[in-house]
């Protein structure tokens, strides 16, 4: 009998995994999610940086990426690129850049090494935390930042590994440009909205959307199956404002 409990169990999780649906044990904004962020804003994070990022990123640099009048276009935890291919189309006159950290991803894309470019598509392997500390420091600030479809890290105790509880959000905010973070799970939506809105003042607040298309690959699985899809936009005049009020200290 818990044989066949445990069975059925883990056939449940498995099928629920299998949606795409995220599963947790928490069903609204983190308890700790205020102090979380106003900790992180009192001190600047400062573990060292990943190597291998170090390197893909003065690759960018000897390869003219950042010529100072093209604007650029950040999409990060890109996966295989899909997206940062169909941004590379959709604007033209940008570089747009697509960072992930996984080889087996950006491999789907036909990308054997850390550094890949093709007329302004730029495909690179690279760990975010570390990458966006390095462009902030150099201020090489993107037009436009998309964060599409981060790992949910929907256990309450993970709460740090989600981008607005790291401890390098205020760096993510600072680095700015127009940021765009879609998710679907709606906490994590709502919890980046707050965190926004806590750091900054500003009033940021969580949009259902519906695109006709999906963007990436986990937005086209999510919409093949009906799922709601949530998106939080951070306007650049926003982001600007933090980053010269933390300049100003
Ligand atoms: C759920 S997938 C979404 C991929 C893609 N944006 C999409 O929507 O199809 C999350 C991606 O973020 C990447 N990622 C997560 N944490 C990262 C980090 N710290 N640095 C670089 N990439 C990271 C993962 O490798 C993975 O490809």
């Amino acid at each position: 009998m818990r044989v066949a409990k445990a069975l059925k169990q883990s056939i449940n999780t498995r099928n629920l995994a299998e949606s795409g649906l995220v599963s947790s044990k928490q069903c609204g904004i983190h308890p700790h999610l205020d102090k979380t962020v106003q900790r992180h804003l009192q001190s600047t994070w400062a573990q060292p940086f990943h190597k291998p990022t170090l390197e893909a990123f003065h690759q960018l640099k000897l390869e003219g990426v950042f010529a100072a009048d093209v604007p650029f276009i950040l999409d990060s935890g890109c996966g295989t690129g899909n997206s940062t291919h169909w941004l590379a189309e959709k604007f033209p006159r940008h570089i747009v850049i697509g960072a992930d950290r996984s080889s087996a991803r950006l491999a789907k894309s036909g990308v054997s090494s850390s550094f890949y470019r093709h007329a302004n598509l730029v495909l690179i392997r690279a760990e975010l935390a570390t990458l966006w500390r390095l462009m902030l420091n150099d201020g090489h600030l993107p037009e436009k930042h998309f964060l599409l479809y981060p790992n949910p890290c929907p256990k309450p105790g993970h709460l740090l590994r989600r981008w607005h509880a790291h401890p390098v959000f205020p760096q993510l905010l600072s680095l700015g440009g127009e940021i765009e973070m879609r998710c679907n799970w709606e906490v994590y939506a709502l919890e980046f909205a707050r965190a926004v809105s806590f750091a900054t003042g500003a009033r940021v607040s969580t949009k259902k959307i519906q695109p006709d298309t999906g963007m990436t690959p986990f937005e086209r699985k999510y919409l093949e199956r009906e799922q709601a899809l949530y998106a939080v936009t951070v306007p650049t005049k926003i982001t600007q404002a933090f980053r010269l009020s933390l300049a100003g200290g």
